[in-house]
């Protein structure tokens, strides 16, 4: 099978594997785990702010961010198109108590003036006032499109002329980095706090990193023990991260070079199933409306044919490239979707 429907299928590697075995242990809710410590300690370091804290998850990290900065009955601006939004569940409303707006963008961007207008900087008796400001980068549903680091920049900007704190959802941050060619400190450094995930192209198991000033973070830990993500002895999982980090930020352009030859294939078979400039990471989102069958069928057929992609909404399928997927796995993928194609 070549599996292209998600990063999160990457394995560890060996040398994760044996670093988890070796991991040095304690409990990290009393005197704290060594080895999370250095996780936490690196994962500050590789994104210039003050403090992380190792979470199990990127939602709850998201989650954790939300319940952290923003005060029950605030509103929240992000774009429309959000992962929280679409794939979390709803636990911005029903865990943190927020209200949410989301504002037109385009490529995961929000639409600037329309932010500034949604922008209040306080309640009033009349109006909810924006309690955060919430980014994206690389964005999910827009197609693993990176933010422009002047955008970034401009929405901090505007949220921090109104008191307002911001927050980036970075679960694949150094994607974003890597495709921008800066260091990962440029991209976080226009956002109060940021979170990453080592469980996607980073190929560690489990966990993400939340990250922010000293402060935040203290608060951070008691909201993610709120919510039962206190995780003991977590040294093995954090070890496997500390490999990640240290070994696995370098090649994820590999997977961006893959997704663009993907990407280029399909367009060849036909322009309307996706415009290659448009895979700027390891995503690539396929329309498939043109063939007028459901993107549900499109991945049971593709499946019979050994390739897994996941359907994103009724019209187009999400192909992710990572460690595992060579470009010989993406001309094959390509050839039974040409196929698929033909056919129908
Ligand atoms: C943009 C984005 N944010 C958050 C998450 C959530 O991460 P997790 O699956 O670790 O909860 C994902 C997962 O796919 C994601 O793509």
């Amino acid at each position: 099978m070549i599996d292209l429907r998600s990063d999160t299928v990457t394995r560890p590697t060996e040398a994760m594997l044996e670093s988890m075995r070796e991991a040095t242990l304690g409990d990290d809710s009393r005197d704290g785990d060594p080895t999370v410590m250095r996780l936490e300690a690196l994962a500050a370091e590789r994104t210039g702010k003050e403090a992380a804290a190792f979470m199990p998850s990127g939602t709850m990290a998201n989650l954790v961010a939300l319940l952290t900065h923003a005060s029950r009955g605030g509103e929240v601006l992000l774009e429309q198109g959000s992962h929280t939004l679409y794939a979390e569940f709803g636990g911005i409303t029903a865990v943190a108590g927020l209200m949410y707006r989301g504002i037109p963008g385009a490529r995961g961007a929000m639409n600037v003036n329309a932010l500034r207008e949604a922008l209040r900087p306080a309640t009033t008796r009349h109006q909810m006032g924006t309690a955060l400001v919430y980014m994206e980068t690389t964005h999910n549903r827009a197609g693993g499109a990176v933010l422009p680091l002047v955008h970034m920049e401009a929405v901090h900007a505007l949220a921090r002329e109104n008191n307002i704190p911001v927050h980036t959802d970075g679960a694949r941050l150094f994607n974003a980095a890597a495709a921008l060619r800066v260091d990962a400190r440029r991209v976080a450094q226009h956002t109060d706090s940021v979170c990453f995930c080592i469980s996607k192209g980073l190929s560690a198991p489990v966990g993400s990193l939340l990250c922010g000033s000293r402060a935040f973070i203290e608060r951070a830990r008691a909201f993610r023990r709120m919510l039962g993500g206190n995780m003991r002895q977590a040294g093995p999982l954090a070890a496997a991260g500390i490999v990640a980090l240290e070994t696995m930020i370098e090649r994820l352009a590999e997977d961006h070079r893959t997704a663009r030859r993907l990407a280029e294939a399909l367009h060849r078979i036909d322009a309307s199933l996706c415009d290659p400039a448009d895979a700027e990471t390891n995503i690539v989102r396929v329309d498939v409306r043109k063939s007028g069958r459901h993107a549900m069928q499109w991945s049971a057929d593709l499946k019979t044919k050994g390739v897994l992609v996941a359907p994103a909404d009724p019209h187009a399928l999400r192909f992710v490239t990572h460690r595992h997927v060579t470009p010989a796995d993406v001309d094959a993928a390509v050839n039974a979707f040409a196929e698929l194609w033909r056919h129908h």
